[in-house]
């Protein structure tokens, strides 16, 4: 049968159609009274059987009604997508974190496991995979059509992305903003496998190291080590623990450590100064690129998420709550 749109391959799949289709049913429904009525008019009203126009007086019951009728159709579709909306733009915790680096004209991904691709993403079926995008070009789009996802991908700005495979396969991934001569030629596949399967793959590729371990590397060998120790001594913050927790400022306001604002810290660290330290810290503008930017930000998170499955070697000791089985 001639398909009317793509199979639905995640879990919020089914729900963007569900809510897809009501509206395509409320504004059928809609078309069809609307015409049925001018027919019905057209008949009921012809020049022959009222030769004279009628002057007709206002209704309050039936203004009414048709104010609040609309109001309460329009509030399911509000509430209904609001719904959708929040939980797409919410990735579960415990989530799979993949970074995807788009420039002209590719995607570039980086598994936390350590594993590259480019216009690939291997994936498994039945789990939460987040991603983590940002451009170092112009502004893309990431769109994968069968999950029913679509977010556009930014020069200068981490955008998120979540999704539940529910199928095992090969889908679309295109690029979904005009980005320059070869944008249509910026796809790729997404692989859903089988999360045994998937292991296997991860795993697959040798001793690469993690993600993480490669922005251990680089901040080391940009001398970041030599302020942020790992005691209370540092001329810059220990950055132990620090991640996913409220920061307090110099000026007196808190923020958030997430991926935004360790990424703002290392570019423009004039720009938040942690309560206690001094504005010492020289920007890594230009020296740094999106995709070493994003191994310092997987370096930081893993100083502070235990349940990653590998530990970075040489890394200072985390809270006791280290080594929790990751739930599958
Ligand atoms: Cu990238 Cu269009």
């Amino acid at each position: 049968m001639f398909p009317l749109w793509p199979i639905s391959a995640s879990q919020m799949g089914d729900q963007v159609d569900a809510l897809y289709l009501f509206l395509l049913a409320v504004s059928t429904a809609v078309t069809l009274a609307i015409f049925c009525l001018i027919i019905f008019f057209i008949f009921r009203y012809r020049h022959s059987r009222h030769p004279v126009a009628e002057q007709v007086g206002g209704s309050i019951p039936l203004e009414i009604t048709w104010i609040l009728v609309p109001f309460g159709i329009f509030m399911i579709f509000f509430i209904w997508g609001a719904n959708i909306y929040i939980a797409e733009a919410t990735p579960p915790k415990n989530s799979i974190q993949i970074y995807v680096v788009a420039k002209q004209w590719m995607w570039k991904i980086q598994h936390e496991q350590g594993q590259r691709e480019i216009n690939v993403l291997h994936v498994p079926m039945d789990r939460d995979v987040r991603l983590t995008m940002i451009s170092q070009d112009v502004i893309h789009s990431f769109w994968v059509p069968e999950f029913r996802i679509k977010a556009d991908v930014l020069p200068g700005r981490y955008t998120t992305l979540w999704f539940h495979a529910t199928k095992p396969g090969t889908y679309h991934l295109f690029c979904s903003e005009y980005c320059g001569t070869h944008h249509s030629g910026m796809i790729g596949q997404v692989v859903v496998m089988d999360p045994v399967k998937f292991q296997a793959w991860l795993t697959g590729g040798g001793e690469m190291g993690s993600f993480a371990a490669t922005g251990q590397k680089l901040f080391q060998a940009l001398g970041c080590t030599s302020c942020h120790r790992f005691d209370t001594q540092g001329r810059g913050p220990n950055l132990v623990g620090v991640y996913g927790k409220p920061v307090l400022l110099s000026d007196g306001s808190t923020a958030m450590a997430d991926e935004a604002y360790v990424r703002q810290a290392i570019l423009n660290p004039g720009a938040q100064i942690v309560a206690g330290f001094q504005p010492i810290m020289p920007s890594s503008q230009g020296i740094v690129t999106e995709d070493q930017m994003l191994s310092l930000v997987a370096y930081v998170k893993s100083l502070s998420t235990p349940e990653q499955d590998e530990p970075v070697s040489n890394r200072p000791p985390v809270p006791k709550s280290a080594g929790t089985p990751e739930v599958q």
